[in-house]
């Protein structure tokens, strides 16, 4: 088998705490974890609330960094990258799809999606073309020049996928992203999700408390008490 596109050694993350006495303390949430993660693999991420999924996935996508241990992409070291290099990197090769689709309420549907685009250089149409054939695929076109307060939860997520999907990334990393979604809408993006897996061969993670979308992936992994359990 080839290197792992992703690979997390040892990592683990504390946060500081007080105490009701002032004394201060650690809170160890992720402890120790080991993952490597294939090119073009599926890969969803369980566990209770407040086991660390989404820490883990911020650090995974070097939105956070870790207290101790090493995340690597194609075995370059990611504490050793610049906040500026690490920006540009996340642009070029990540998407992002959250809960709350974190949309800008003052730009367009369509402008949302191009700003990926926009701020890695792409010329105006060039940008444009890309977003409205995504919004296309993801069948909300016709919703482009709607405001974010304009769209209801699953456009806005389809939306949102839109704009992490603009750079075509080599990784989609999503947090919960049918969380706030109806059954119909939150199969429309599992779907979507599977299709650009195989469209594009794109590798996905994903955290999710949805059990149906969970048992569509190959490879499920479960947080406990810091580990993989
Ligand atoms: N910035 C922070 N400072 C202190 N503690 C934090 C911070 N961020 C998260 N935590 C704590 O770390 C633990 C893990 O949080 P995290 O958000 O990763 O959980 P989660 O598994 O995503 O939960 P959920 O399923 O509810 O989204 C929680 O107990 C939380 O209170
Ligand atoms: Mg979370």
């Amino acid at each position: 088998m080839s290197d792992p596109i992703l690979r997390l050694e040892k990592v683990s993350k504390s946060y500081d705490r007080v105490g009701p006495e002032h004394q201060a303390s650690k809170l160890q949430v992720l402890k120790s974890i080991d993952f490597d993660v294939y090119s073009g693999e599926a890969v969803c991420i369980l566990g209770a609330s407040g086991a660390g999924k989404s820490t883990l996935l911020h650090i995974l996508g070097t939105l956070d960094r870790p207290t101790e241990g090493r995340v690597l992409y194609n075995e370059t070291d990611m504490a050793k990258e610049s906040d500026e290099r690490l920006a540009r990197f996340r642009n070029k090769e990540l998407g992002f799809v959250f809960q709350f689709h974190h949309l800008l309420s003052e730009f367009s549907a369509l402008e949302n999606v191009m700003l990926p685009a926009r701020f890695a250089g792409q010329s105006e149409a060039q940008a444009r073309e890309r977003a409205l054939e995504l919004l296309q695929l993801l069948g909300v076109a016709d919703r482009r020049d709607h405001f974010p307060s304009e769209l209801s939860g699953g456009e806005q997520q389809r939306v949102a996928v839109a704009r992490a999907l603009v750079q075509r990334p080599k990784i989609l990393l999503a947090d919960e992203p049918t969380g706030n979604l109806d059954t119909k809408n939150s199969e429309q993006i599992q779907e979507l999700f599977f299709q650009f897996r195989l469209k594009f061969g794109i590798t996905l993670i994903v955290v999710t408390h949805d059990i149906n979308f969970a048992s569509r992936f190959p490879r499920r992994m479960v947080l406990k008490d810091g580990h993989w359990n």
